[in-house]
């Protein structure tokens, strides 16, 4: 953990997002199956959770399967899903050892039953673990998201325990699958497109954004360090003057 010391801590995002694009395209210039780049893109994964954990991030969130994602090939589906459950068998020994609590975002219950439950007892086993939470945003959609928390607040509307009137942002964001945690600071997106895909809509809203070209099965440890810190160079507003935050 020596190089953290380069970084000034409070310039280190303490929630950072991450869209991890670009494992087919990855697997395609290479003329191998796509499932090859989503393998590759395994190693990313547990290459940048060991940097964020090392350089003092709280929170990580990575977008692993969208709700979009169900339409693809179901080969592919299929395949994502085995890698995701031996992801998680692998991880659970470094994660208690790291003391990273696993949590996750999204509809879980459409994941197939085998998937689910290695996933529940992961989120259970590490339940107690502080340093920092890693997200896996699986079948998320920020709109979908968005509607369950409207209908949590609707059904508390009509119990008479909420006045509509009374609604709140804050109380929409407890009602979101990431209660009780920070907004992302930054987001970070790999494999060069430069939209959301419907990941985390609502906590987005004053995020810094990092677009990078190189696809996911590239992304590691340096290439974190670069977009953090980038981040780090950045001027935060939130609506405010330069001059109001230099205190002048
Ligand atoms: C991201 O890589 C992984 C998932 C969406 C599960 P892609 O599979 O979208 O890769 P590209 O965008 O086709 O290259
Ligand atoms: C976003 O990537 C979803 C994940 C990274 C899990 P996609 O590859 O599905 O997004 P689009 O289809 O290019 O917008
Ligand atoms: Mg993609």
């Amino acid at each position: 953990m020596q190089e953290t010391s380069e970084f000034d801590i409070r310039l280190i995002p303490s929630h950072i997002a991450l869209i991890m694009d670009g494992n087919g395209r990855w697997a395609e210039e290479r003329r191998r199956p796509r499932l090859a780049g989503h393998k590759a893109g395994v190693d990313s994964v547990r290459a940048v959770v060991e940097t964020a954990r090392e350089i003092g991030v709280r929170y990580l969130t990575l977008y692993a399967f969208s709700t979009e994602n169900w339409q693809r090939p179901r080969a592919e589906v299929k395949g994502l899903m085995a890698l995701l459950r031996t992801y998680l068998e692998s991880e659970l020994r470094t994660m208690l050892k790291n003391d990273i609590r696993l949590f996750c975002i999204g509809q879980r219950e459409r994941l197939p039953a085998d998937v689910l439950s290695v996933l529940e007892q992961v989120m259970q086993e590490t339940e107690h673990c502080r340093e920092m939470t890693l997200n896996l945003a699986l079948s998320y959609g920020g709109r979908n998201e968005m509607i369950r928390a409207v209908r949590k607040m609707a059904h508390k509307c009509v119990a008479g325990e909420v006045d509509p009137d009374a609604l709140s942002e804050g109380m929409l964001g407890e009602c979101l699958d990431t209660f009780g945690q920070p907004d992302p600071d930054l987001l970070i997106r790999t494999g060069g497109e430069h939209r959301l895909s419907n990941f985390l809509l609502w906590q987005v809203s004053y995020a810094e954004l990092y677009f990078t070209e190189t696809k996911w099965p590239d992304f590691r440890k340096y290439q974190l360090l670069e977009a953090v810190a980038t981040y780090g160079r950045r001027q935060r507003r939130f609506g405010k003057t330069g001059a109001q935050l230099l205190g002048r």
